[in-house]
């Protein structure tokens, strides 16, 4: 969508994959979906070193409203329990959000009610909608689908996307349509998407295992050459939330899903828990080379280049100033694999190269295309690579600041 947002993919925070539709704030009022738990995930992306490396969405998801419009016909956090709830408003939640420098995302959805059960946008609340939005200061909207169909998708995501732009407020827009259709054509456009939304859930939900990452990975790279065109700045392909920090994954398979979403350019919210979040895992959500890879100023989507029989896959993405990203990653279960490869087995043919290893944030020796090497991958691990010709590297060298 050329609104002039997401140039990059999007990078913050998503309540759902942790907190999803906790509103016993009688008795959990620390996890509770509440104004309370918004301020302190602002606080903290503002105040632990999150917002400066991108993370600046603060984004609600599903079971924030009440059951009921209001007078109105206007979407409401609940009155009954506003005082636990949301007791300023949305509105002053927004005003907390950007006092800090950070976004406010909402969630609506493109049907009778929401997934779980509160009111949802019909066709004929469509502009109400988008103008409350915009009233409260809302900067992003994820427009969900359950309790709809082909047809009201098919009119809805393009009218909404129409009502946005006409409140004058830049609101990026996440669009859930695909996932409701399958993901692949004929019944899902990319061409459509692509001009109406900023981002668009392919596939479902992420849960918090590895064996849910790896479905999600599956499926993108069994359908990369219908989805990795599809993406570019302003219009990006989304596998869900980052799962990192949660109970799910070991620190190789953080890693992973770090990698993965960095080279597939996916937008990365995270949905953990950053007031206790560990340090290793905060390490690794905040390692500067990953993000910069998944920021890349072009914008395009990487590809799985090889899926070996031993279970190593390599996946490549080209990024701006001739650099270009590698990863390694290791489906084996058993211990670390020596993976014996070489540049020019990966397409690489401009003779030397500086490599720079993400996670050990070391520089390699300088190493030759026709070098043969052997990198270690763990079992559900990855090595992910930073590669950049020898020839233009000390003038690079200079701007890229991960490397320190
Ligand atoms: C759907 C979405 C999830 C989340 C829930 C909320 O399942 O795919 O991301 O928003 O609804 O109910």
């Amino acid at each position: 969508l050329d609104n002039g947002l997401m140039r990059t993919p999007p990078m913050g925070w998503l309540a759902w994959e942790r907190f999803r539709c906790d509103i016993d704030c009688d008795n959990d009022p620390q996890n509770c979906i509440n104004e309370v738990l918004f301020r302190d995930m602002a606080d903290r992306l503002a105040e632990d070193g999150w917002r400066e490396l991108g993370y600046v969405y603060v984004n609600i998801d599903d079971c924030w409203s009440s059951k009921t419009r209001d007078a109105k016909g206007r979407l409401q956090p609940d009155p009954k329990r506003q005082v636990l709830k949301f007791p300023g408003g949305i509105a002053k939640l927004a005003r907390y959000v950007h006092d800090r420098g950070l976004k406010l995302g909402i969630y609506g959805d493109m049907g009778t009610y929401t997934c779980a059960g509160y009111p949802g946008t019909t066709l004929d609340t469509i502009e109400t909608d988008a103008q409350t939005f915009a009233e409260w200061g809302i900067d992003m909207l994820k427009l969900d689908g359950c309790f709809s169909n082909s047809s009201v998708q098919e009119q809805g995501y393009p009218l909404m996307s129409k009502a946005l732009n006409a409140t004058d407020r830049p609101i990026g827009y996440s669009c859930s349509w695909p996932c409701y259709q399958g993901g692949l054509p004929p019944k899902v456009n990319y061409t459509i998407l692509g001009e109406i939304c900023n981002l668009w859930r392919n596939y479902g939900d992420i849960e918090d295992s590895w064996d849910s990452v790896l479905s999600i990975v599956d499926w993108f790279t069994d359908h990369q050459d219908i989805i990795q065109p599809a993406a570019g700045p302003g219009h990006w392909n989304d596998p869900d939330m980052l799962i990192i920090g949660d109970y799910g994954l070991s620190m190789d398979q953080s890693r992973s899903q770090m990698a993965l979403w960095a080279i597939m350019a996916a937008p990365l919210f995270m949905s953990s828990d950053l007031r206790t979040i560990n340090s290793g895992a905060r390490a690794i959500l905040q390692n500067k080379a990953a993000i910069a890879i998944n920021q890349d100023p072009l914008g395009i989507q990487g590809r799985r280049l090889i899926k070996e029989k031993s279970g190593i896959d390599v996946f490549w993405r080209p990024l701006s100033n001739q650099a270009s990203a590698l990863v390694f990653f290791s489906r084996r279960t058993d211990m670390p694999y020596r993976y014996h490869t070489s540049l020019k087995a990966l397409n690489y043919t401009k003779g030397t190269y500086m490599v720079y290893d993400v996670f050990s944030q070391k520089v390699q020796p300088m190493l030759k295309d026709t070098t043969d090497f052997v990198v270690s991958i763990n079992p559900t691990g990855v090595v992910m690579w930073y590669v950049f010709p020898a020839a233009g590297w000390q003038a690079e060298a200079e701007s890229v600041h991960f490397t320190e």
